[in-house]
């Protein structure tokens, strides 16, 4: 039962007791009762009574007048005529002799007195059609046609060998002679003996002895292939070959044909494409870079990889940065390396990045890039003074005697360690700003000035006392 019935009649109800009317008459549940009349009228659902009869009257077999004989034969005429002499002259255009027998066949087995009492002509949209269509799946009545099998993923191009029996086993398919490798061996032309062992080892006569018959035997086999040849022409022909071409597999996946709308995958490795995505490991790194880190960078400086690796490094400023978006502060490492070969080259780089230990492979490559000479005098100090300003940053240097050592702040002496300075004092007076100060000092140390030069352009020569002194000498 429908449990919108009782709602709809407590809704009349309320409703016919707020009506003025209502509220005068004498009983209370008077209006209730006449209201669920008119509620009746408010349901969708039919009575009960009106559902009991079907919408439409049943339509009998006899009603239709197809119950007596002569009505049953009447409609069979009307509905399944048999085939006109004309039909099935036309019929016998269209199909063969043995199709015809079998539609005469079908005719005779079937009564079409039977289609008439036992059958239904069906006139509904949903009615079969007569005529199918097997060219086209219809997805609801049929089958999901089955796809191909799919191709191999790991077939790859056949190789020379490959493709030469693959040619071998095709050209065999149109015999005209013998077939591939059933021709004798020079091997079949020598004393039982020598059948195992291989030619170099052969007496010269029966070497001799055996290519001279082989010969003789090729020579016959060419004649009697020749003579064949003339009489019957087997053999490929132009659509052979054709098919041959377009058709053929050439890759190793069991010989089955190349499908132009299921083409093959491409396998995972492409012979023409090695090397290019991947960093091919380069032997004369002796197994050092298997990850291919450093192969750019030798393409980039000519260092062998056992002399990036040798290079002295140091991380000298590590920071942290943050860039405030309006999604919040983006925080990133900075991170400066200081490069040398301890031995007057030196480099800084610095990078970037979210993940502190890629900043700092990105600044020590950036470093070795950036790697300079550095002047030094007697290979442990620098050129006179120098002094240099990043930002609030000044740096001064001052050359100092042997054993003097190494009195300067502390990124200053990494730095000086990784260029071999040995003798030097530094100061920085101002600003100690980090970043600033490894510039500064880097600034400072590849611009130092050039006495020989600066002699030079005063027209003067300038002659080293020390070496003068030491007999050229000084270590
Ligand atoms: C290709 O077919 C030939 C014969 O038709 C057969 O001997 C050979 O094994 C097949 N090759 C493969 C890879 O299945
Ligand atoms: C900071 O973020 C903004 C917005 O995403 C971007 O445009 C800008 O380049 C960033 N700055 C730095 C230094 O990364
Ligand atoms: C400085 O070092 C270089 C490289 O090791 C060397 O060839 C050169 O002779 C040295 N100079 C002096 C003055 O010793």
């Amino acid at each position: 039962m429908s449990i919108a019935r009782p709602a709809a009649r407590r809704l009349v109800c309320l409703s016919a007791a707020a009506a003025p009317g209502a509220a005068a008459a004498p009983a209370t549940r008077a209006p209730c009762q006449q209201a669920a009349v008119f509620a009746h009228q408010f349901h969708s659902s039919p009575q009960l009574s009106a559902r009991r009869r079907p919408r439409f009257a049943n339509v009998r077999a006899a009603d239709m007048g197809l119950m007596d004989d002569k009505q049953i034969d009447q409609f069979t005429k009307e509905k399944f005529p048999k085939y006109t002499p004309e039909e099935i002259e036309h019929l016998r255009t269209k199909y063969s002799p043995e199709q015809i027998a079998a539609l005469e066949a079908g005719e005779a087995a079937i009564d079409p007195r039977d289609l008439t009492v036992q059958g239904r002509l069906r006139v509904d949209p949903y009615t079969m059609p007569y005529i199918d269509d097997f060219a086209e799946t219809q997805p609801i009545i049929d089958k999901r046609a089955r796809n191909k099998e799919a191709p191999d993923p790991h077939a790859r191009f056949m190789n020379m060998d490959e493709f030469t029996e693959d040619l071998i086993r095709w050209a065999d398919k149109f015999q005209t002679g013998e077939v591939t490798g059933t021709l004798k061996t020079l091997a079949d032309f020598v004393p039982e003996q020598y059948k195992k062992t291989p030619e170099g080892q052969w007496p010269g006569d029966v070497r001799e002895a055996a290519h001279k018959s082989f010969q003789l035997y090729l020579e016959a086999e060419v004649s009697k292939q020749a003579g064949k040849d003339a009489d019957d022409t087997a053999g490929p022909t132009d659509a052979d070959i054709l098919q041959y071409i377009l058709e053929r597999s050439a890759m190793t996946d069991g010989n089955r044909t190349t499908d132009t709308s299921l083409a093959h995958g491409l396998p995972s490795k492409v012979p023409g494409v090695a090397g290019l995505y991947k960093n091919a490991i380069d032997p004369e790194d002796k197994g050092l870079d298997d990850i291919g880190v450093y192969q750019d960078l030798k393409r980039r400086t000519g260092l062998s990889v056992a002399e990036i690796l040798g290079l002295q490094s140091k991380k000298i400023v590590h920071r942290f940065v943050a860039n405030q978006t309006r999604l919040g502060k983006v925080r990133k490492a900075s991170v400066m390396f200081v490069v040398g070969n301890g031995n007057g080259w030196l480099g800084i780089g610095e990078a970037k990045s979210t993940e502190p230990g890629i900043a700092a492979l990105k600044a020590r490559l950036m470093a070795i890039r950036t790697m300079q000479p550095i002047r030094r005098y007697e290979n442990r100090t620098i050129y006179g003074s120098v002094t240099s300003k990043v930002s609030g940053t000044v740096v001064k240097m001052e050359a100092r005697p042997p054993g003097f050592g190494l009195r300067v702040p502390h990124r200053i002496f990494e730095m000086c360690r990784a260029a071999g300075i040995y003798d030097l004092a530094a100061r920085i007076p101002r600003s100690r700003n980090p970043m600033n100060t490894v510039k500064a000092a880097y600034w400072a140390l590849t611009h130092q000035p050039d006495p020989d030069e600066i002699a030079m352009g005063r027209g003067k020569k300038l002659v080293d006392v020390r070496k003068v002194y030491y007999g050229g000498d000084v270590y």
